[in-house]
């Protein structure tokens, strides 16, 4: 065995892991399309309703593991995401924005997973949890500096409130904590594996997400 495994934080762990699956969502052509500023606003609205399905399956499963011994104590009411989407979606699809909306094929099986792991293995959604919401409070705030000076949403207005932590005052403080929590994660050294395995499947079910969009608004010039 790895004399390393033992000793090595698990937040460390877990980021070098999935540092490879990380550059491939982050440079996917439809990342790479949306921030290079050549996409429409429909695109980046088709990218927000995907991540409502999404977070509404990481937030609904979320009520039931407050009291998990294993995923309770990642479970913070400053990180919820659903109503921040529901603005931005009133502004981008108008009040009636919940109507006639489907998630693309990957998201559905994205959310179904996630959904899947809240229910039956606690342990498995941290992967999850650590994915999205890490990520979010890291590189979203690229993505929404971005969204903002191609698409004119006001400052941390409607369109990206998704990417504004109202309550997280200090975000690097914030990712420091997270990473103590990481770290004292309440599970053995197999169930961490697992855990790191879940969290690739986690971007590897992002850049699936990515490749649909991609099919869907493909560069026509
Ligand atoms: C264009 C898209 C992206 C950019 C520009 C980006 C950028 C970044 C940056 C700069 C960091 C480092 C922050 C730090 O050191 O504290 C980071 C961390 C992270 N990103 Fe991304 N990212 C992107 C996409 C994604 C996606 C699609 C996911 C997964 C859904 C993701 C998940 C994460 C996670 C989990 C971390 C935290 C790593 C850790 O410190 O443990 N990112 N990202």
């Amino acid at each position: 065995m790895d004399a390393t495994a033992t000793v090595t934080p698990f937040s460390t762990l877990i980021r070098t892991a999935s540092h490879e699956q990380h550059t491939e969502a982050e440079t996917s052509t439809f990342m790479s399309d949306l921030l290079g500023g050549r996409l429409g606003v429909d695109a980046y609205t088709r990218y927000t309703e995907q991540l409502w399905f999404v977070y509404r399956a990481l937030e609904e499963g979320s009520e039931a593991l407050r009291d998990d011994p294993v995923a309770g104590p990642f479970i913070q009411p400053e990180l919820m995401r659903s109503t921040e989407l529901e603005r931005d979606l009133a502004h981008l699809r108008g009040a009636d924005w919940r109507e006639g909306l489907e998630p693309l094929p990957a998201t559905a099986a994205y959310a179904a997973r996630v959904a899947e792991c809240a229910r039956t293995w606690p342990a498995g959604y941290i992967a999850h949890h650590y994915t999205r919401y890490l990520g979010d409070l890291s590189g979203g705030q690229i993505i929404r500096d971005k969204a903002e000076k191609t698409w004119g949403f006001e400052r941390k207005g409607d369109g990206v409130r998704f990417y504004v932590f109202e309550e997280i005052t200090n975000p690097a403080a914030f990712k420091r904590g997270y990473r103590e929590l990481l770290d004292a994660v309440n599970a053995d050294d197999l169930e961490k594996q697992r855990i790191i395995e879940e969290c690739k499947r986690a971007f590897a079910l992002n850049t699936a997400v990515f490749r649909d969009l991609g099919e869907v608004f493909p560069l026509s010039a």
